[in-house]
């Protein structure tokens, strides 16, 4: 095992009535002016946005709106949420959604103090060291933003979807999780959302750091739990004990718990990121298609890690690593086809994906050999895009 530090300052309130308590949660912080963000109006129409504001009135709390938050959030949000902060001596930033509408908050967060482009942090030519706090109530359990410091966003032109990864600075001070909230999520909302946090499990797992038993029973027991009530949340989608599991599956495989000690990997979410830049997919249906063919490449180079995956989540009873593995990833993909997500680009409804494009860009935005587990050239990145086909 590695050595590390590991801190994860985020306050969560978990379970019924948790958005109630916004309004308490920023006046213990001393903020009385924010800004709430949110999306594309799932939130308008549930009445969250309308509790929520009740919450902050009740605690004296002034606030401006910034809504129309897309999935897969863009910078020209980002910029227009700066301005208004500015312009409005907000003092601090509730999102009130999932993963795009956090991340933007947090961007705005880090952008408001910093006197150059907030792009500057994304671009690698700054580090942020003062933000904005950023308080969430979790609308969908899936990204993981609620309890990481990374924010996602993309930058319009050239469509470069860049994730910035703090340690501190942009992890939320606190996050209202209360399951009945996701219990009008679409179920392809869902299904993607559970296949974003088996992948964050996936990216911690797949790993060269010899000696880690406990992250690595951790990540296989979160895995099986996952699997084990995903089907019960898509058979019954207001069954509040299975929604529970899952939100709380989402934020402990993204808060950093499951790799702490040991060297991480993240090529299929960079491939996935590539992917839903240019053709504007969902993030998670993203990865149900790329890490299985990320999967399958590892299967034949370095199958050991796959294999124990095979092994201790699907029960798969077969000595040869290479076999073991890619039974494994055919356990997987059985799984998530059976809660309805796309396994192939086909199904993805990309037809003929540009495969030099999407390689060129990759190889741009994350150097010409990536990946921590196994390194892989653009050669082995396009024919992991091939297997995905
Ligand atoms: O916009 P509204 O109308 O609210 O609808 C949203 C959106 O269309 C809908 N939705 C959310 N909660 C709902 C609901 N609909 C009905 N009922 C509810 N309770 O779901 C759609 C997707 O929302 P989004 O916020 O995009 O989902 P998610 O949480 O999956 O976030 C995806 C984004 O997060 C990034 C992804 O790349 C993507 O941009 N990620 C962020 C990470 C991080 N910050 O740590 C890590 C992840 O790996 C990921 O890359
Ligand atoms: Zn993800």
């Amino acid at each position: 095992m590695d050595n590390f530090t590991y801190c994860t300052p985020t306050k969560y309130i978990f379970g019924s009535d948790a958005e109630l308590q916004a309004g308490t949660q920023l006046a213990a912080l001393g903020i009385n002016n924010v800004l709430v963000c949110y999306g594309g109006g799932s939130v308008v129409r549930s009445g969250l946005l309308e509790r929520v504001e009740t919450s902050l009135a009740q605690s004296g709390i002034t606030f401006v709106e910034l809504g129309g938050i897309q999935p897969n959030p863009t910078d020209p949000k980002v910029r227009e949420g700066i301005d208004l902060c500015r312009r409005t001596a907000i003092q601090g930033i509730l999102a009130v959604g999932g993963g795009s509408v956090i991340d933007t908050a947090k961007a705005i967060a880090a952008g408001v103090p910093y006197d150059g482009d907030f792009w500057d942090f994304w671009a690698g030519k700054a580090t942020v060291t003062e933000a904005l706090p950023v308080g969430v109530v979790l609308t969908i359990p899936a990204a993981g933003s609620e309890g990481s410091g990374n924010s996602v966003i993309t930058l319009l032109d050239g469509m470069h979807k860049i994730s910035l990864r703090t340690d501190f600075a942009l992890r939320p001070k606190f996050a209202l999780m209360n399951p009945e909230l996701t219990f009008t999520l679409p179920p392809e909302q869902t299904a993607a959302g559970i296949a974003d946090m088996m992948a964050h499990i996936f990216e911690r797992y797949f790993t060269t750091t010899p000696d880690v038993e406990v992250t690595d029973r951790i990540s296989e027991g979160l895995l099986m739990a996952i699997i084990d009530q995903a089907a019960k949340v898509m058979a019954a989608p207001t069954d509040y004990q299975a929604r529970a599991n899952i939100m709380w599956s989402g934020t402990l495989a993204h808060n950093g718990i499951c790799g702490t000690g040991r060297r991480e990997d993240w090529v299929s979410h960079f491939m996935e990121h590539e992917i839903s830049a240019v053709y504007g997919v969902t993030h998670g249906s993203g990865l149900a298609v790329i890490q299985p063919a990320w999967m399958t490449f590892m299967a034949h180079h370095a199958p050991q890690r796959g294999a124990q995956l095979a092994r201790r989540v699907f029960a798969v009873d077969e000595p040869d690593d290479t076999l073991a593995a890619l039974q494994g990833i055919a356990c997987l993909k059985a799984f998530y086809r059976s809660i309805g997500l796309p396994v192939t680009f086909a199904q993805l409804g990309i037809d003929h994906p540009d495969i030099p494009l999407l390689v060129a860009k990759l190889h741009e935005n994350k150097g010409p050999e990536i990946g921590g587990y196994y390194r892989l050239t653009p050669a082995d990145t396009a024919e992991i895009y091939r297997l995905a086909l």
